[in-house]
């Protein structure tokens, strides 16, 4: 019997996250899939990732450049995992490419809704690729399993979805990008946009109103970059109303290591009840 060609990935980024993906994507070696290049114009974190491909005797090719890798043609599938404000041009430049690649985009998909609005339009336009955003916390067991009870019906109609993110800072980044707005979208787009899309998921609805409320209190304060402090938030609480009466509560704070669960995620329904918890 004939085996199915193998499905040949590059991976636009190489930091934590690209490299996570090349982990990730080496365990499906056996449904033939091969990471066979990357883009990184960080010497080390190419490096980083040369190791990783050499400890599962794979070897990648390596380009500085996201565009001499779409122009190698060596792959069919994109893993976008560079930093937020990069996914805008990134994107634009794979979309717009004569060859075809499908995409998975590292969240958010882009810092400015604006920008978003023209990737998802360019991509709508090209019916030969698949674009998706990786939005991994609907893949995380316990959620998985939440998302599945609620889709079920069993707590009837969802009234009200509250989630809670008790956790330690921001992680250091290559260049510290994650530390200003300006590059990330802001906390609550940056770390945020799981719990948002959980709760449109959870609601099966639309948002139609916000309220929030938060600040730079404790984390980061005392850190410079060229001269500029930082200025991404550390604590909120956000209140989402759904055009189908639902409501949204997301109560986040960055200085609670040591909290007993990393999210606490509450979805009440007409007739019923669920809590789930991550752990640290
Ligand atoms: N799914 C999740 O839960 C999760 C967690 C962390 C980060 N992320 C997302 O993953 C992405 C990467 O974050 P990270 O934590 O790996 O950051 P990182 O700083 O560890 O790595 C980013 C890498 O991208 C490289 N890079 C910078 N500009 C580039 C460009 N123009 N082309 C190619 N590579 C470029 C950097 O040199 C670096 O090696 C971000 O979009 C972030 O929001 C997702």
């Amino acid at each position: 019997m004939a085996s199915n060609p193998t499905v040949n990935y590059g991976i636009i980024g190489v930091g934590m996250m690209g490299r996570e993906h090349l982990v990730n994507l080496y365990h499906l070696c056996s449904e033939n899939v091969e990471v066979v290049c990357i883009a990184d114009p960080h010497v080390p974190s190419q490096q980083l990732a040369l190791e990783l491909a050499q400890s599962f005797g794979r070897s990648l090719m390596v380009f500085s450049d996201h565009r001499e890798l779409l122009d190698s043609g060596l792959c069919e599938v994109i893993v976008v995992s560079s930093p937020n404000m990069t996914h805008y041009q990134i994107l634009m430049d794979i979309i717009s490419h004569p060859k075809p690649h499908h995409v998975l985009v590292e969240k958010p998909l882009c810092t400015k809704v604006a920008d978003c609005k023209k990737v998802v339009d360019a991509a709508r336009r090209r019916s030969d690729m698949i674009v998706q955003v990786g939005l991994e916390y609907r893949y995380m067991p316990p959620v998985a399993k939440l998302i599945k009870i609620v889709k079920g019906g069993s707590l009837g109609k969802i009234k009200m979805v509250a989630i809670r993110e008790h956790r330690f800072p921001f992680l250091v980044k290559v260049k510290n990008w994650n530390r200003f707005n300006a590059n990330t979208g802001g906390t609550l787009v940056e770390k945020c946009c799981h719990f948002f899309d959980l709760m449109r998921l959870f609601a099966g609805a639309n948002p139609v109103r916000v309220m929030a409320s938060g600040a730079m209190d404790v984390n980061h304060k005392d850190e410079t970059y060229d001269g500029k402090v930082p200025d991404i938030i550390d604590n909120a609480y956000v209140i989402v109303e759904f055009n189908n009466g639902t409501r949204g509560m997301l109560d986040l704070c960055m200085f609670a290591e040591g909290s007993k669960n990393e999210q606490e995620i509450s979805v009440v329904g007409e007739i019923g009840k669920v809590n789930v918890y991550t752990i640290l």
